[in-house]
């Protein structure tokens, strides 16, 4: 594995949950395997979860992790080619980027879309600028569109959680939320378990909330959330903001949480958000404080699907 920025990089995404699983019974079994190597993770925009489980992943593999929060405390950082650097931009990616490349051995780099512009969000070029100047491996901690580690980590919870040998049902159900959010967690859900063929997927949003079909490709879609949560195994409730008109909100209507109620319609499934996530806006208190919420399950598995990754990389990359 070269870069870690979508599911096209993975070549078997089973091989990668199972060493995901390995290392989470054995979290130091490759405790040399970075030794002397460092990780440079850049974040452009907070973090929690991915921030310390990338960080904890980097040292159960004895690499020494340097956490650089750029959009707060770097210089402003320029991504246009040919770009006339005479307004708020100080520094030019091709310039820092290549340098990023002689201090670390991996570079992790966390950035949000505007949801201003769709086409410029969807070219992914801060990444893209990254790959092409760091010249070393590139870790996606979420960038524009997608969030690969977030739903490696999804991919490795459901194959924990349900233990049937059938295929699970899996929905991905929009929820109301106050701002506008990205896509990037959905359409990455949504990639990852349509690539990994193991299961029955639905998605249930409210009319003009259509994700991108590149990602969606594969899914039943349906406006109606009491028919996709009928007989689910798992529900992974997200709010993300409309693609189509791009990065509005047209629905906020309450019904839309999941509530104990119409979990009584699914196979007592267990739910799943990738947090952070506003309780009884998002998700019902109900539900987060019940049996069926697997989420600190999820958000502990953040460490091993990032030390899966980061191993493959320095596997395949010497
Ligand atoms: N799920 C997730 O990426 O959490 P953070 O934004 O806290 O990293």
């Amino acid at each position: 594995m070269k870069n870690f920025v979508s599911v096209h990089d993975v070549n078997n995404i089973d091989t990668l949950v199972q060493r995901a699983l390995a290392y989470k019974s054995d979290p130091f079994a490759d405790k040399s395997l970075g030794a002397n190597k460092r990780i440079g993770c850049l974040f452009l925009n907070p973090s929690m979860r991915t921030r310390l489980s990338t960080q904890i992943a980097a040292q159960n593999l004895g690499m020494e992790p340097i956490i650089f929060n750029v959009g707060s405390e770097g210089w402003m950082l320029e991504f246009e080619e040919e770009a006339i650097m005479s307004g708020t931009t100080v520094e030019h990616v091709k310039d820092a980027a290549p340098i990023f490349g002689k201090y670390f051995d991996i570079l992790a780099i966390r950035t949000f879309p505007s949801l201003k512009n769709r086409e410029d969000d969807y070219s992914e070029l801060y990444i893209k600028q990254f790959i092409r100047y760091a010249g070393i491996p590139v870790v996606s901690l979420e960038s524009a569109t997608l969030h690969p580690l977030q739903s490696l980590t999804d991919i490795i919870t459901i194959t924990e959680a349900f233990k049937e040998k059938r295929k699970p049902k899996i929905v991905l159900s929009w929820a109301p939320h106050v701002k506008p959010l990205p896509q990037c967690v959905a359409n990455s859900f949504s990639q990852w378990v349509n690539a990994w063929g193991k299961a029955d997927f639905v998605i249930t949003h409210p009319e003009d909330y259509e994700l991108n079909t590149d990602f969606t490709k594969g899914a039943v879609i349906t406006h109606n959330q009491n028919e996709a949560l009928k007989d689910a195994d798992f529900v992974y409730v997200k709010n993300w903001s409309t693609y189509t008109d791009y990065g509005k909100i047209y629905e906020s209507d309450p019904k839309w949480m999941l509530t104990n109620k119409k979990l009584e319609l699914t196979n007592n499934a267990k739910v799943m958000h990738c947090l952070p996530v506003r309780r009884n806006v998002e998700l019902s208190d109900e539900i987060l404080d019940g049996p069926n919420s697997i989420v600190t399950l999820e958000a502990s598995n953040r460490v091993w699907a990032a030390q899966a990754v980061l191993a493959e990389i320095l596997k395949s990359n010497g």
